[in-house]
C-alpha cells in the first residue's frame, strides 16, 4: 500500500488507485466533472488539477497514479489559479441560466463556480450559441449550450449500458453530443442514467422538465418492484413544508421523480428506465372501498363476511402475492398456516415490448419478492382441485376465469379493476409507498422501503386484514 501525502497529511492509498480516488477515500476533497467512479478516465475537464511538491505546474489527479512517497497539494495558489481559469473556460459559452435549469440545486458547475471562480465572465466575445432542446430521445432533451463536453454520457452508453447510443460530433466550440443514429437512445433501457451523471443541466428528463425545483422535494428510500433485482431507489416527493394548497394539491401525494439509491450489493449506482417510471405503476386508479359482491360496505362488514367464508370452507386455497413484503408474507403464513393451502402467484408479467432480461440489471421475473414468497409457499398449481370451495386471491394479475366456477372468492387488491366487483368479499389494500417493509431479491439480498405518502381513506394494510381475519394480533 503506497503512502502518499495530501496537503502534508499521510494517506495509505490502495495499489492502482489514482490520486483522486485516494483523496476521495481518505476524505480529502478534489473537484471533478468528467471523472466518475464507474466509468473510464477521460481527463478532459481539467478541474481536478493538483500540484506535485517541487513542480511548477499542475496535473490532473484523476489520471495520476499513486506512487510511494508522492506529495501533492490540492489547494496551492497555482492550483487555485488554474481552477479559476478552468471554470472561466467552462462557463465561457455556458448560458448560466440556473434560474430556469432543472439541475439547479444539484449542479457541480454551479457549486464549483461559487467555490473556485465567483466572478462574472471576463470575455469580451459574445457567447457561441448552440442547439437548445434537442430531442435526444423520447425521454431526454439536450441543451447543448449547457453541455461542458465531459463525455460521461457517451462513456456510459459505451461502457455500462453498451448501447453505444451517444457520441460527440464536430470539433472545438462546434462539438455536439448526438445520438449515434435515430432512435438509438430510445432503444437503451438504461438511458435515463445519463441525466443523473451529467454534471450540469444539459441532459433533461422530459417527464420531470420544469415540474419542480429540487429543493421543494425530498427523497424517501425505497425498492423498485419492477423486477426481481429490487434496485434501491429514492422516490422524490414534495416536502411537508412545501405542500401545495391552491395550485394542484394532487402533487402533494404524487411521485415527482425516481432516482437510483446506490447499493453495491444490488444495483450499484444505476437503475433501468422502468424504475424511473414507478408513477405509472403506483399512480393507477386506486380501489378505496371494501365491497361485498361489488357493493361498497364498511370494513367490519367485509371482515365479518370473509371470516364466515373461511370458517365454512372445507377446501380453501390462497394465491399469495409476489409483491407482498417480507413482513406481509410472514403475517400471512402466521395467520393462515394449516388453514388455507397457500401458493405463490406471479402478480406481473412482462409488458409488450418490455426488455425481458439482460446482463446488467433487468430480470425476467417482473415481481419484487418471489424469492421470499417461494421460501414460504409453493408455486400455484396448474389446475385447482375440483373440491376447492374458497379462493383467497392476494394481489393483481391472476385471471379470475381460471378460478373454480363454484368457489367463493376473497380478493385483496390495491387498484380499481373489474375483478374487484366479481369477488364475494373485496379489500382495498395499501401500496408499498404507503407503508414500510422489505423485499428479498433473486440473490437473497434484503432491502427496505419507507412510506412516502399517507394511506388513502378506506384503504387498509394487507397485514391488518390477515390479522383481523384470524384474530391474530398485528405484529
Ligand atoms: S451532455 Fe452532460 S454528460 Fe454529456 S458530455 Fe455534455 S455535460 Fe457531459
Ligand atoms: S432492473 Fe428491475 S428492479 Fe431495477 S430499476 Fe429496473 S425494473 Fe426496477
Ligand atoms: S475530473 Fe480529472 S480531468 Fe475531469
Amino acid at each position: 500500500m503506497p503512502e502518499i501525502f495530501i496537503n502534508g497529511h499521510s494517506v495509505q492509498a490502495a495499489e492502482n488507485q489514482s490520486v483522486l480516488e485516494a483523496a476521495r477515500a481518505s476524505g480529502h476533497f478534489i473537484p471533478y466533472f468528467c471523472w466518475h467512479p464507474k466509468l473510464s478516465v477521460a481527463g478532459n475537464c481539467r478541474i481536478c488539477v493538483v500540484q506535485v511538491e517541487g513542480r511548477s505546474w499542475v496535473e490532473i489527479a484523476c489520471n495520476m497514479p499513486v506512487t510511494e512517497g508522492l506529495r501533492v497539494f490540492t489547494d496551492s495558489d497555482l492550483v487555485q489559479a488554474h481552477r479559476k481559469m478552468v471554470m472561466q473556460f467552462l462557463t465561457l459559452n455556458h448560458p448560466v441560466d440556473c434560474g430556469i435549469c432543472d439541475k439547479a440545486g444539484e449542479c457541480s458547475l454551479q457549486d464549483y463556480h461559487y467555490a473556485y471562480n465567483g466572478t462574472p465572465s471576463i470575455s469580451h466575445e459574445p457567447k457561441v450559441p448552440s442547439t437548445k432542446f434537442h430531442d435526444l430521445s423520447e425521454r431526454i432533451v439536450l441543451d447543448n449550450e449547457r453541455c461542458i463536453l465531459c463525455s460521461r454520457c457517451v462513456r456510459f452508453t459505451h461502457e455500462i449500458s453498451k448501447s453505444c447510443a451517444l457520441g460527440i460530433k464536430h470539433r472545438g466550440d462546434e462539438s455536439l453530443v448526438r445520438a449515434s443514429e435515430d432512435g438509438a437512445l430510445d432503444r437503451d433501457p438504461y438511458s435515463d442514467n445519463v441525466i443523473d451523471i451529467c454534471p450540469v443541466g444539459a441532459l433533461l428528463s422530459r417527464q420531470f422538465l420544469y415540474k419542480a425545483r429540487v429543493w421543494y422535494l425530498q427523497p424517501t428510500p425505497s425498492v423498485c418492484p419492477g423486477c426481481a433485482r429490487g434496485c434501491a431507489v429514492n422516490i422524490w416527493h414534495r416536502k411537508p413544508t412545501w405542500q401545495l394548497k391552491a395550485l394542484d394539491p394532487k402533487q402533494n401525494a404524487s411521485i415527482a421523480r425516481v432516482t437510483p439509491l446506490e447499493n453495491p450489493a444490488v444495483n450499484g449506482p444505476w437503475i433501468c428506465n422502468k424504475g424511473r417510471d414507478l408513477a405509472r405503476i403506483f399512480e393507477r386508479p386506486r380501489a378505496e372501498e371494501p365491497m361485498l359482491k361489488g357493493k361498497p360496505v364498511e370494513l367490519d362488514a367485509a371482515l365479518d363476511a370473509a371470516r364466515r367464508l373461511i370458517a365454512a370452507a372445507r377446501h380453501p386455497v390462497a394465491l399469495v402475492s409476489s409483491w407482498g413484503s417480507n413482513e406481509e408474507l410472514a403475517a400471512f403464513a402466521k395467520a393462515f398456516s394449516g388453514r388455507l393451502a397457500a401458493f405463490v402467484k406471479s402478480d406481473c408479467s412482462p409488458e409488450p415490448g418490455e426488455p425481458i432480461e439482460d446482463d446488467l440489471l433487468i430480470r425476467a421475473d417482473k415481481n419484487p419478492n418471489t424469492t421470499a414468497a417461494r421460501g414460504l409457499f409453493g408455486d400455484a398449481p396448474a389446475a385447482f382441485p375440483t373440491e376447492t370451495d374458497l379462493v383467497l386471491v392476494w394481489g393483481e394479475g391472476f385471471p379470475f376465469a381460471q378460478l373454480p366456477a363454484n368457489a367463493r372468492i376473497i380478493f385483496l387488491n390495491a387498484y380499481l379493476q373489474p375483478e374487484n366487483g366479481h369477488a364475494d368479499v373485496f379489500f382495498p389494500v395499501s401500496l408499498q409507498t404507503e407503508r414500510a417493509g422489505h423485499y428479498t431479491n433473486f440473490e437473497g439480498v434484503v432491502s427496505g422501503f419507507e412510506p412516502c405518502f399517507a394511506r388513502k381513506p378506506g384503504v387498509v394494510d394487507a397485514e391488518a386484514v390477515f390479522a383481523a381475519l384470524t384474530g391474530t394480533p398485528k405484529s
